[in-house]
């Protein structure tokens, strides 16, 4: 019974689902005490409730200026908070692509309306069975578009989808399961600083993804 359980649960777990205290407690609450004796069921279940509510997030990013991978770092920052592990990966530092982990999140500056080389390789480079049922979260940085109606009509097509949008599709290409929607934030100069109010919006997300 106990084993069963547990199998169950760390099988969730390493697939990626969302998991909540509730999740987790309602799991728990399964093991039956008669086999055992109470107390050894008492302490299983508070150790797979502890092992199994710590998740792996990866967060993958590329930035030119600094200011996507200031959202990558803000992402981080909310995750640990909320317990959980996370690995920050500079890919313009260093490009390594991980096959581990329950949450991915992948992001790019958009420039001339895409994502950067080293973020399109990322997604290609994913093995795409080792992160198969778990989430990917793709963000971006972009300009603002301007004022002027005319003038804004023009540049949507720099912004509007953006590196996010086409890590989108890319990844979704790649049979993975993609957040939606993608997650876009801006910049206020076409080389920063993020726009007020930004990061404090990446933090939000971040919270109610990994809720
Ligand atoms: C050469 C260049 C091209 C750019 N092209 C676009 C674009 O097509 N669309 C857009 O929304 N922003 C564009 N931007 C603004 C970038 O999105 C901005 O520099 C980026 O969000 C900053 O992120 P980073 O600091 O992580 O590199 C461009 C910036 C540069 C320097």
């Amino acid at each position: 019974m106990i084993s069963e359980s547990l199998q169950r649960t760390f099988a969730l777990a390493s697939s990626g689902r969302k998991l909540t205290s509730q999740f987790v407690t309602g799991i728990c609450g399964g093991f039956d005490g008669n086999d055992i004796g109470d107390e050894v069921a008492r302490e299983t279940s508070f150790s797979a409730r502890a092992e199994v509510m710590k998740l792996k997030a990866v967060i993958a990013v590329d930035s030119v200026y600094g200011n996507t991978k200031l959202v990558a770092e803000a992402f981080k920052e909310e995750i640990e908070k909320a317990g959980h592990e996370v690995e920050l990966i500079n890919l313009r530092k260093e490009f390594r692509v991980p096959s581990e982990g329950d949450l991915l999140f992948i992001g790019s500056p958009t420039r001339v309306a895409k994502m950067t080389a080293k973020a399109k390789k990322f997604v290609k480079k994913l093995d795409a069975a080792a992160w198969s049922g778990k989430t990917v979260v793709v963000f971006d940085t972009h300009m603002p578009l301007p004022d002027d109606p005319e003038k804004q009509k023009k540049a949507m097509k720099w912004v509007e989808p953006g590196a996010a949008g086409r890590l989108s599709v890319l990844t979704a290409e790649r049979g993975l399961k993609v957040h939606s929607p993608p997650l876009r934030f801006m910049v206020s100069d076409m080389k920063g600083p993020l726009a007020p109010g930004e990061l404090e919006k990446a933090r939000a997300l971040a919270r109610e993804i990994i809720a």
